[in-house]
């Protein structure tokens, strides 16, 4: 992923595939021009990258200039084409091709052609390495087309966004969710994480998601998701990973615009962790880090004793069941700290402190993310 100014991109096309598909347009233009010496038209400044590229592989003689247009602004092509560098030299009677980056509404190609109409060249091809067929709207017909892209906002290769991206050597595409920072919140009960999630949450104006509260929520609202979860439930089974992933989805969803999540209670399992990465990936995201609240036991079974005494949870008033709910909870997290650590993601945190402390350590592994 890069940022360019404020927006961030994911690598979209490779070198290899644009080699190949300035490659394959070398090969049918040269086939159709046979021995005729044409005048290749660059259209700058998107340009400049794949015409160097395709006059450098074209097997004959031939000519290269360039005019120069400009219409976009910022991630929008407008109508108003600026004619910035006309045609320089006399094509009459010539084999032109005009080399274009990219043709996206076609307003730019109608200039082109604007330009070209009292020329009178013995032939005008347009040749585009990118084309995007949803958002073109005119009717000039493209003789070469390299690849067809989706409707998004690509840059590099020649394309920019405000005056950056241009000399990337591959193509990145506009990221549709933009930067959030997304964490999977782990601790031993009595770690002091739902606390500590309440100043994460602020901080850094993340939303707390909570596989248990989620879960009440639906089963309690009786959404479609909540009823199906409850079948299993009344069943004994265990509800599948599945209606859990879609349940998290529908959180995310409702908090698009969020700058990311802590999720908590989930994943459980490395299929799980799997399916959240999807989850992450298919929201043009990702999962940033594990952090995990490393308690001493005797530490957490003092704490629990001492809160049991209060908070009237049954689970908190007996020393044994505490140890096995640790136990437990040691058994399940093994697994997804070896899961996080192979991406370099796992992160314990020495929750043994006072709250402003924990918190600090916290926000000193977030910071650096
Ligand atoms: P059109 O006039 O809308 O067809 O757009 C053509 C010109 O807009 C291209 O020559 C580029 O300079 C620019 N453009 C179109 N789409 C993109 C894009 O996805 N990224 C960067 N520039 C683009
Ligand atoms: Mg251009």
């Amino acid at each position: 992923m890069i940022k360019l100014n404020d927006l961030y991109f994911k690598p979209f096309i490779s070198e290899k595939e644009i080699d190949s598909a300035v490659s394959k347009m070398v090969t049918e233009i040269a086939n159709d021009l046979q021995d005729e010496v044409p005048v290749f038209v660059g259209i700058l400044n998107g340009s400049f990258m794949f015409v160097s590229d395709f006059v450098k592989k074209y097997p004959k003689p031939c000519e290269v200039t360039f005019i120069k247009l400009a219409s976009y602004e910022g991630i929008k092509s407008t109508e108003d084409i600026q004619r910035l560098i006309g045609l320089t030299q006399d094509l009459t009677g010539r084999k032109v091709v005009i080399l274009e980056d990219i043709i996206d509404s076609g307003n730019t190609l109608e200039e082109v052609h604007r330009i070209f109409k009292n020329e009178n060249v013995d032939e005008l091809k347009i040749a585009t390495l990118f084309y995007k067929p949803e958002a073109y709207k005119k009717d000039y017909k493209l003789h070469y087309v390299g690849l067809e892209i989706p409707n998004k906002f690509i840059v590099g290769y020649g394309l920019d966004y405000n005056g950056l991206g241009r000399d990337l050597p591959e193509i990145y595409q506009l990221k549709t969710t933009q930067h959030m920072t997304n964490l999977v919140l782990f601790g031993p009960p009595g770690a002091g994480k739902g606390t500590q999630a309440e100043f994460l949450k602020d901080k850094y104006n993340l939303v707390h998601i909570s596989t248990g509260d989620v879960f009440r929520f639906n089963i309690k609202n009786e959404t479609a998701l909540g009823m199906l979860a409850k079948s299993y439930m009344d069943k004994g089974e265990l509800v599948p990973d599945q209606v859990t992933i879609d349940m998290l989805n529908a959180e995310v969803e409702k908090n698009a615009d969020a700058n990311g999540f802590i999720f908590d209670g989930f994943p459980r399992t490395n299929a799980q962790a799997q399916a959240l990465d999807q989850l992450m990936d298919g929201k043009d995201s990702q999962i940033n880090a594990m952090i995990a609240l490393e308690v001493d036991d005797e530490v957490l079974v003092k704490r629990l004793l001492e809160r049991g005494k209060t908070s009237g949870r049954k689970d908190d008033a007996d020393e044994t069941i505490i140890r096995n709910r640790i136990t437990e909870y040691y058994k399940k997290t093994a697994i997804l700290k070896d899961y996080y650590t192979a991406q370099n993601k796992y992160f314990g945190v020495d929750g043994v402190g006072s709250i402003s402390e924990i918190t600090e350590r916290l926000n000193a592994v977030i910071d650096k993310l």
